[in-house]
């Protein structure tokens, strides 16, 4: 049974959702493992339409158990409202957990994300202002809030009491905006406690539970390669590791428990948020493939830019995941134009550059070298196998697996489960022992709760 990584391949909204909602049937659990609400995942189920932030699109399957891994940060109300909104729909929702280690979003991480924004002025990141690097920050400067301190009132207390005073000296005498009232947080955490309490678990035991049961796991990256705080166009990233990588820190495995790391693409490119983007389009052809493929944002509802596809960074995504095949998306958006342009390297100062220069500043003054390739007209929607789509658009496919190097696995031709060719298997890597395999200690089982 694999352990399967979905990972975007690009600046996020590559379609990760549709992918995991692929492979839902064989898989027990699904674990988010960083990221927090400024993610969103759109799901088709059949007439019924999905917009989730947080849970895990495995919630739509009651087999599945969601897990909310300790690489996300948690805004509970947004947690809450998810939870009420699915419950609402007739969804059983009691079985998503969530990792007590799993840092907290607060009020102030919100107000301190818009507030640096606004401040950055010209230069600022186009953040989702959800707070999302406010409270990564705190996490690494270890005055953070993790899910746990929520259980303990006076505890929390006393940590708030602790940090308050300077969140807010900040907001008022640097960004001259309101701060927070400590009482007022403290029985807002004993709500989000009271809500949210039976959810809380040791994800990590969760995880390595199942592993060594030899169930399927997949673990749903948020985000994309090209907005890794390591690996993306720093500064113009997120501020955690949606890279294959972050499973391990974030959900709770071993790299070599990872069999499987499902890379996922839009047949074109997209990004949301400010930062070079070389191959952007600007003209027509671009507002035709913004509307054709409803290309604005879940979380924010923001236009997203939109570009031919980029061969570039495909390369450097593929190699950094360890990527072992690629669900190529949304190529029937495509259909209708004359021709369609590769990028295959950047001309920067005069010299040619085939490896992804992740320096925001370099790629300011990239120009891409475009390779081209006939369009086509037919519409793709009802195609099911590769020999029922036109030969120019078997071409392309063709074309982007020669550029990645790596194998096309699934080509989707639509939102929908069934809308997806397989075009190839996919391959896994040999699995080594577990550890877990062999346990001899007390019986494991109290953290599945
Ligand atoms: P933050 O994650 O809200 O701090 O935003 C940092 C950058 O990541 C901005 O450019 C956002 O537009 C971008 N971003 C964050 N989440 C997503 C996403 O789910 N899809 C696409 N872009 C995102």
């Amino acid at each position: 049974m694999p352990t399967t990584v979905i990972v975007g391949l690009q600046w996020g909204d590559e379609g990760k959702g549709k992918t995991t909602d692929f492979l839902a049937e064989d898989v027990t659990a699904v674990v988010r493992y960083q990221g927090g609400d400024n993610a969103g995942h759109t799901i088709m189920l059949g007439e019924e339409v999905f917009k989730l932030h947080l849970v895990p699109s495995g919630v739509l399957y009651p087999h599945i158990t969601p897990i909310i891994g300790n690489g996300v940060v948690v805004n509970p109300a947004t947690l809450i409202a998810e939870l009420d909104m699915l419950a609402s729909r007739g969804l059983e929702v009691d079985r998503v957990r969530v990792s007590k280690h799993a840092h907290v979003i607060m009020p102030y991480h919100i107000a301190l994300d818009g507030a640096m924004e606004a401040r950055l002025a010209s230069a600022a990141v186009g953040t989702t202002r959800r707070g999302i690097g406010p409270a990564y920050a705190d996490r690494a400067w270890r005055i953070g809030i993790r899910m746990e301190d929520l259980l303990d009132g006076p505890a929390l207390r006393g940590k708030l009491a602790r940090i308050l005073p300077e969140k807010n000296a900040t907001l008022q005498r640097q960004h001259r905006v309101e701060g927070f009232d400590l009482d007022e947080l403290v029985t807002l955490a004993a709500e989000w406690s009271r809500r949210l309490e039976h959810h809380l678990a040791d994800t990590t035991q969760l995880v390595q539970e199942r592993l060594a049961r030899g169930e399927h796991l997949l673990f749903e990256g948020a985000q994309g390669t090209l907005l890794d705080l390591d690996h993306g166009s720093y500064p113009f990233v997120t501020s955690s590791n949606p890279i294959a990588g972050g499973a391990c820190t974030g959900g709770g495995i071993g790299p070599l428990q990872v069999d499987e790391v499902l890379g996922v693409m839009k047949a074109y490119a997209t990004r949301v948020g400010a930062g070079p983007f070389p191959t952007e389009l600007t003209e027509e052809i671009g507002e035709g493939i913004i509307d054709r493929g409803r290309e604005f944002g879940t979380t924010t509802g923001r236009r997203r830019r939109v570009g031919w596809f980029d061969a570039v960074p495909l390369r450097y995504a593929v190699a950094v995941n360890s990527v072992s095949s690629i669900m190529l998306n949304k190529i029937d958006i495509l259909s209708g134009l004359d021709e369609v342009l590769i990028c295959t390297a950047y001309e920067v100062d005069g010299h040619r550059v085939d490896w992804w220069p992740s320096d925001a500043d370099v790629l300011a003054r990239a120009k891409p070298v475009y390779e081209r390739f006939p369009g086509w007209t037919e519409p793709l929607q009802d195609c099911r196998s590769m020999s029922d789509l036109p030969d120019n658009a078997r071409k392309y496919v063709d074309a982007v697996e020669r550029l990645s190097g790596a194998t096309i696995a699934l080509v989707s031709v639509g939102p929908e489960r069934h809308q997806t060719i397989d075009r190839k298997p996919r391959p896994l890597r040999p699995r080594p022992a577990s550890g877990l395999g062999a346990w001899s200690g007390p019986a494991l089982g109290s953290a599945g709760r």
